[in-house]
């Protein structure tokens, strides 16, 4: 029997067949409207993109132009103490390559640059006369970063130590050591303030506290017994506090001030309230020593109690002094530290990395991403910081250069986004961040692992110090430039 179909029928037919393709088409190539994908990880106008070094990492001429011995130039030179006995006698040869460094640093988009200052080429004694040389070297750089429309950023002490003040006093041991510190930044403030805006006091207190003067790894070598130790600690932040007041006294008005310390980030590995205050307490004890002592001008009971008869000497005085006001905090985040909450007290317990938990090149470091969310919110919590900069956070990776030269790092890639993704959910929810540093610009000196550990956007060929953007240094730009994670 035929089939009868009506004109009806056949119109309903077509009609049907073209919705199904239509919609077929719209699962594969949707619509040009709602293709329109608006990119999310923005972070606020303004924010400051900057590259991070060290002067001991990467300047060499560790003996030029009146410079005196620091603690790291004796501890390289003693056989034995660095991974392959590498030195930073010639390191990067930046002082004498800076501007080649700055147009590198200009060519990835780098709006800041955070570099520290070493205190023995300003004064080889630690104390007394300036060298002028030394200062020089600092200007020429300052100006030729304001030239490439980089903002100079100067941290006034990243663990080179004049070797004269540990001769002289033992070092942080000595309370000197502390005035000493202050007389050489309000110098430095003095000179230098008409173009450097931003400087930090000290960088990582407890990196270089606790490996210099408690393992011995890094200078000066030592291993002190706890009571020495905690009077160290408190002779660092009583420099930090006397420095504070010295660049208010010396600097040109406006400008600020603050530390740059490797916080210990409570990260509550279960994001509900009892875990997130479990680690808001965790990072307020953790830090008691340092940030804490720092931004609430004395030490908690928690940190006076586990020292006893250990705890350091001090005055009601000294802890006015290193709670002196800060224009900001600035803070390094690598590493998280993971928390839980309990029900004994203290309320918190630390949770050990499983054996699986993924690293980077370094041993210590262990990936957390949730770290860089975490570390300014509690400061903005706890303390009310009111202005924050990431001042490092970064990683080492095995860096093999390609049959073409480049380097691929895929992983510091994965690393950076992850952690920056963290950093914008910060910022997006209102956290007072003004803005990072990356580290670094460039492979360095990196302590007691010598050249073998890379952290830097751009590739350096320690044999010729021939310097070659990775592919991670494309990322930055990319960052940088849109204001957003890529
Ligand atoms: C930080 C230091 C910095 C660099 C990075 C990898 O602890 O401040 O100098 O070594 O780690």
């Amino acid at each position: 029997m035929p089939i009868r179909t009506t004109r009806r029928d056949l119109t309903k037919v077509a009609l049907s067949a073209a919705l199904a393709q239509s919609a077929t088409e719209a699962t594969a190539r949707p619509s040009r409207k709602r293709a329109r994908w608006i990119p999310a990880r923005r972070f606020p106008n303004g924010f400051l993109w900057g590259l991070a070094t060290a002067s001991y990492q990467i300047e060499g001429a560790w003996n030029e132009d009146g410079k005196g011995p620091s603690i790291w130039d004796r501890l390289t030179h003693t056989r034995g103490k660095i991974k392959n006995n590498d030195t930073g006698d010639v390191a990067l040869d930046h002082y004498h390559r800076y501007k080649e460094d700055v147009q590198l640093m200009k060519a990835l988009g780098a709006k800041a640059y955070r570099f520290s200052i070493s205190w023995p080429r300003i004064f080889p004694e630690g104390t007394g006369a300036a060298n002028t040389k030394g200062l020089d070297f600092y200007s020429r750089l300052v100006d030729e970063l304001l030239a490439n429309g980089i903002k100079p950023f100067a941290t006034l002490y990243h663990w080179d130590l004049p070797e004269a003040l540990q001769d002289r006093w033992g070092g942080w041991e000595a309370r000197d050591t502390a005035t000493a510190f202050a007389d050489y930044a309000g110098y430095i403030a003095e000179k230098l303030s008409d173009r450097i805006r931003h400087f930090f006091t000290i960088n990582e207190f407890t990196t270089f506290i606790e490996l210099g003067y408690g393992t011995g790894l890094h200078a000066p070598g030592l291993k002190l017994p706890p009571a020495r130790l905690n009077q160290v600690r408190h002779h660092t932040v009583l420099a930090h506090g006397l420095a504070v007041q010295a660049i208010r006294a010396k600097a040109r008005r406006g400008t600020k001030v603050g530390p740059a310390e490797i916080i210990a980030a409570g990260v509550p590995l279960i994001e509900t309230p009892d875990h997130i205050a479990a680690a808001e307490r965790y990072t307020r004890e953790a830090n008691a020593a340092y940030l804490t002592a720092i931004l609430e001008g004395r030490y908690t009971d928690g940190f006076l109690s586990s020292a006893g008869a250990n705890a350091p000497k001090f005055t009601p005085e000294d802890l006015k002094v290193i709670g002196s006001p800060l224009d900001f905090v600035g803070i390094n985040v690598y590493v998280p530290k993971y928390v839980r909450a309990i029900e004994a007290v203290p309320g918190y317990e630390l949770v050990a990395f499983s054996k699986s938990h993924p690293r980077m090149a370094s041993s210590w470091h262990v990936i957390g991403p949730e770290a860089l969310y975490w570390a300014p919110r509690h400061l903005a919590k706890l303390w009310n910081v009111k202005e924050i900069y990431i001042t490092e956070n970064g990683c080492g990776a095995s860096d093999q250069p390609a049959a073409d030269g480049v380097v691929y790092d895929s992983d510091r890639i994965m690393f950076l986004r992850s952690y920056l993704t963290q950093l914008q959910r910060a910022t997006s929810e209102g956290a007072p961040v003004r803005g990072y540093f990356l580290w670094s610009s460039m492979d360095n000196f990196e302590w007691a692992d010598g050249f073998a550990t890379r952290f830097g956007l751009i590739h350096v060929d320690y044999a010729t110090l021939q310097r070659k953007p990775k592919l991670s240094a494309s990322f930055f730009r990319a960052v940088a430039t849109l204001n957003r994670v890529v």
